[in-house]
């Protein structure tokens, strides 16, 4: 059996006027943590409540736990979501609002889960303030406490960071990591790449409607890693170069022409230098810094990244 929990194959997502979701495909493994980034406007919420069961697609399928979902409400049920507010009572308290979801799900022996519920997301249990009266924060934790009544397997959060103050971040983004080691695989949107990049294990980038890239943890930090870029004739040679003469062993060769060199400690002269005097000709060098930000704009058409040339 496959591992894949949710795959969704050209979804589509299609308002009057606009075409929120454009043929969008993905697959997200048990356990994974997947990130969705995309600028507001990009079809994040919309695609997420589709996955949710809240709209239907247009067109497209949806698989989840290895089944295609159309018209069977019950794999929608394993899973928890956090969606734009929905289902809060403003006028109730936290445990209220919690043991109405819970009555809903029809669970029994409600008040032991719903106490677990709210030490798990770090909210008081005696605490008999309205939600409205909720700090941000506070009710980003018990969005999640809703979501997860009736312990899912899968849990979207569609911008869970949104509005929060650096501290709240950093507490939501422990939670997060402590649900996921529980097993719990996750979804999470967010229109900062830098906050998903602290979680998430596996990113989709989502462009008016269409997904533009797929990227690894690992890919996404390598891309954004400071470097110095070179190119050459032969980088079979070079490397030896690098490697015996400057003592260089942080390095990629990325085609027959480039290599990309992550220890930035060395002079640029010093690379052209020794090269030149071992006859290898260096076309071309220069330095390469990125944000995570530069390199998420310079993909969805806002930004940049820098190149300083330099030889
Ligand atoms: N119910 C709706 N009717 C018409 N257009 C909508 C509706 N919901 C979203 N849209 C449009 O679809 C696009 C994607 O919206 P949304 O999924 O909310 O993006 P995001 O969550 O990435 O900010 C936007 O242009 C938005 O205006
Ligand atoms: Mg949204």
């Amino acid at each position: 059996m496959s591992c894949e929990i949710i795959e969704v194959k050209q979804l589509t997502k299609q308002f009057k006027w606009k075409t929120a979701v454009n043929n969008v495909d993905f697959k997200i493994r048990k356990g994974e943590i997947f990130g969705l980034i995309g600028p507001n406007g990009s079809g994040k919420s919309t695609l997420l409540k589709m996955i949710g069961g809240l709209i239907y697609p247009s067109s497209g399928d949806i698989h989840l736990f290895n089944n295609a979902v159309q018209g069977n409400h019950a794999y929608f049920e394993r899973m928890g979501l956090l969606i734009e507010n929905t289902g809060v009572y403003p006028h109730y308290s936290a445990y209220k609002n919690l043991e109405l979801i819970a009555i809903s799900y029809g669970i029994k022996n409600r008040q032991q889960q719903i106490h677990e519920l709210l030490e798990l997301v770090g909210l008081d249990k005696t605490n008999k303030t309205k939600v409205k009266n909720y700090s941000m924060g506070m009710k980003q934790r018990l969005g999640i406490a809703i979501a997860l009544v009736g312990s899912p397997d899968v849990l979207i959060l569609d911008e869970p960071i949104n509005g929060l103050d650096p501290q709240g971040i950093s507490e939501m983004r422990k939670l997060i990591l402590d649900l996921n080691k529980t097993g719990i695989t996750i979804i999470i949107s967010s229109h900062i790449l830098e906050e998903l990049s602290k979680v998430a294990t596996k990113y989709a980038i989502l462009h008016q409607g269409k997904i533009i890239e797929h990227i690894s943890k690992e890919e996404l930090l390598l891309q954004c890693e400071d470097r110095i870029e070179i190119e050459v004739d032969d980088p079979k040679m070079a490397v030896l170069v690098l490697e015996n003469h400057l003592e260089i062993d942080q390095y990629k060769v990325i085609n027959d022409h480039t290599i990309y060199i992550y220890d930035t400690s060395v002079q640029s002269q010093q690379i052209t230098k020794k090269l030149a005097e071992n006859n290898i000709y260096v076309h071309s060098i220069s330095k390469h810094k990125q944000t995570l930000e530069q390199y998420f704009l310079a993909r969805t058409g806002n930004g940049g990244e820098t190149h300083d040339e330099s030889s």
